[in-house]
This record gives structure tokens, sequence and C-alpha cells, in this order.
């Protein structure tokens, strides 16, 4: 064996054996760079006799190669077998949940529409809707609230320009929700059971009246209704909205024009740290009486207007604002915040956007 053989020998043993990616990198240094060894022989081919360097030029070019060819081949080893370790800890699990939790919140109003919608279709009362934008004959004519009534002047209405000379109708901004109690008669054939979730619009302006609110609206048209289903259904529904068996009613004589007999319906409650806590009897001590909701027997001039026989068919309605009812649940005190868009309120008063309000799992989850 030539002593460039050996040499060969030697020093593909050493790349073949060793065992990162610096070590073959000292071992490239130590035979092929500037001081290498390998390097240093190539340099004694220019003082041979050219006889000489024919003979020894080729052992030399060809322990360079293989050197060289055995550097690479252990580098390309030393690589790969460093990827197919990264690859076998780098392990993504695409079974699991996504971390980041949702952005943004349910305002308050939106949740509690979802949670009446929950309860009212538990009592079999589908969802109703109408225009926010309404005609006259809608929102007051036919509600048996005629063009000189006083309730018109009590309603704050937004008016829209009158259009043309003899325009069919004079526009507004619905001032209650009770014109889908219109729409739905006229629409359907009874029995009826909606509620009828929504904006309206008073030109009012402070602490608890903002000029666009919120209201749902209540109808049951069949036959044999009386006021003892009315009373049932408020006290059902409140039991659920407010989470709790004690709560009390009291049915006030009042004066709707749609309605009769009217009723406003009080709740008890009673004062806690500044908060009212809905429950318990008003007349008792350390309780008072809230003013809650406006409701009646649907006027018979009503049924009549939306073309059904008052002889054959009866009904209950009611109408309670959306906000107020949030309010006494979550303990907000001013209606103002509810619209001012500011995230702080929103980010604490706000609902997760995935825990949707179902009977069984917890209306307020
Ligand atoms: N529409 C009435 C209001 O806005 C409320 C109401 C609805 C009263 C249905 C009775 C029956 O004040």
């Amino acid at each position: 064996m030539s002593d460039y053989q050996a040499m060969q020998a030697e020093l593909t043993g050493a790349i073949a054996a060793a065992s990162d990616l610096d070590a073959v990198e000292a071992l490239r240094v130590a035979a092929l760079g500037k001081a290498g060894s390998i390097t240093g022989l190539l340099k004694t081919l220019g003082g041979m006799s050219p006889e000489e360097r024919q003979r020894v030029g080729p052992q030399i070019h060809a322990l360079r190669e293989s050197v060289t060819a055995a550097l690479a081949a252990r580098k390309a080893a030393l690589e790969g077998a460093a990827l197919e370790a990264k690859l076998a800890n780098e392990k993504l699990d695409m079974t699991l949940p996504a971390a980041a939790a949702p952005r943004g919140s349910v305002h308050p109003v939106s949740q509690v529409m979802d949670e009446l919608a929950e309860i009212f279709a538990d009592m079999g009362f589908a969802v109703a809707t109408g225009p926010e934008i309404e005609d006259d004959w809608h929102n007051f004519t036919a509600l048996n609230i005629p063009e000189t009534h006083p309730a018109r002047a009590m309603h704050d209405t937004f008016y829209f320009p009158e259009v043309g000379e003899g325009a069919a109708q004079h526009m507004l901004l619905r001032t209650h929700t009770s014109p889908v109690q219109i729409r739905t008669m006229m629409e359907k054939a009874p029995p009826i059971r909606i509620i009828a979730p929504g904006r309206v619009y008073r030109s009012d302006s402070d602490a608890t009246h903002t000029p666009m609110f919120h209201q749902v609206e209540g109808l049951v048209i069949d036959r044999g209704i009386h006021m003892g289903h009315l009373k049932w259904t408020l006290e059902t529904f409140l039991k659920a909205y407010f989470e709790t068996d004690d709560i009390v009613l009291r049915l006030r004589p009042s004066y709707f024009p749609f309605t009769e007999p009217s009723a406003e319906v009080d709740v008890g409650y009673r004062q806690e740290k500044g908060r009212r806590i809905v429950g318990g009897n008003g007349d008792d001590d350390g309780h008072a009486w809230m003013e809650l909701l406006g409701s009646g027997m649907v006027n018979r001039r009503v049924i009549a207007n939306c073309g059904l026989d008052p002889d054959v068919w009866q009904g209950f309605a009611f109408g309670v604002g959306v906000d107020r009812l949030a309010m006494l649940k979550y303990g907000m005190d001013d209606l103002r915040a509810f619209f001012d868009g500011d995230l702080r309120w929103l980010s604490h008063y706000g609902f997760g956007a995935l825990s949707v309000p179902t009977l069984s799992g917890g209306i307020s989850a």
C-alpha cells in the first residue's frame, strides 16, 4: 500500500467516524485547508521532475478527490439525520382545539333577546319581525289610535317629511313593536303565538330614555283566550328570565287603545347595595313594586281591523323594554352606556360569543 493509499484510508476512516458537522469541518480544514495535509502534498508537485510528477500527480489528485467525496457524503448524512430528528420531535397535533379565544363579545341587548327567544320558544312562540320605518296605519290607526287620539302626542314620534300630494301613507320610525301585531294578524291565520323583539324610536333622551331603544312584543290569538292565560305566560316568562321562582306580579288596571281591558304589570323587588333585585311580594317589608310592562286583551276593534272576527278570535298582547330587562338582570344603571360603543363597557358587560342561552344549559350561561 502506498503512502497515499494509507493516508486515504486514514482520512476517510476519520471522516466516516465524525460525529457531527463541526468535526467534519475540522477534518476538511486539516486535509484541504490552506495548511492542510493534502494541500501540502499538492504544493510539492511544483518542485518535482516531470517524470516524477506524472507518476505521483494522479495519486495525489485521486487522494484529494476521494477525501472531498468522503467529506461531502458524511456532511449530507449528518444533515439528513438532523432533519429526521427534527421532524420526529416537532409534532403538530392537528386534533387540538384552536387556542385563540374569540375576540369581541355579545352585547347585553342581543344576549337578552336570545334569552327571550329561547324562553318563549319553549312555550311555543315563534319570533316575528317588522320594519323599523313604518307607516302611520300600522303604527297607529290599525292599533285603534286614530289621527286625533292623544296617545299619538305621547309617543314623541319621529316623522319623515311627507312626500308629495296625496301620498298614500305618512312614514315614521315605529314608536313601539305593536305594529308587528298588525302585520302578523294580517299575514297569518290564527292561532298565533309570537314574540317580536326589535328597535323602536321616540324623541326622548335622559339617563333612562334614549331616542332608540328595544322592546319585545308578545301576541297570542286563539279561541277562548282570557286574562288568566296572559298572567300565566308573564309569570312563567319572568321566572325563567330572572332565574327565580320567587316572582310576584301585580296587575294594575291601565289603558292602551289597542287592548281592552289593559293592565300594567308590576313586579316585586328589593333594594340591595343600591341595586334592584327582582323577587318577592312588593307589599312585604323591605320590598316595593316596580312597573315592568304593558299588557291586555287585544281590543276587538284591532282584531276586526286585521280582518278577523272578534267573536271567534280573542287574544292577549304585552310589550316590555328589552334594555330595561337587561339592566335589571345584569345590574347596569345608565341606559345611555348601552349605545356608547365603549369597549371597556362592552368587555365588562358583554357575553361570550359561543355561550348560547338555553333553558337546560342555563339561560344566562
Ligand atoms: N306598545 C305599548 C308601549 O309601547 C306596550 C304594550 C304592548 C301595551 C302590548 C299593551 C299591549 O307602551
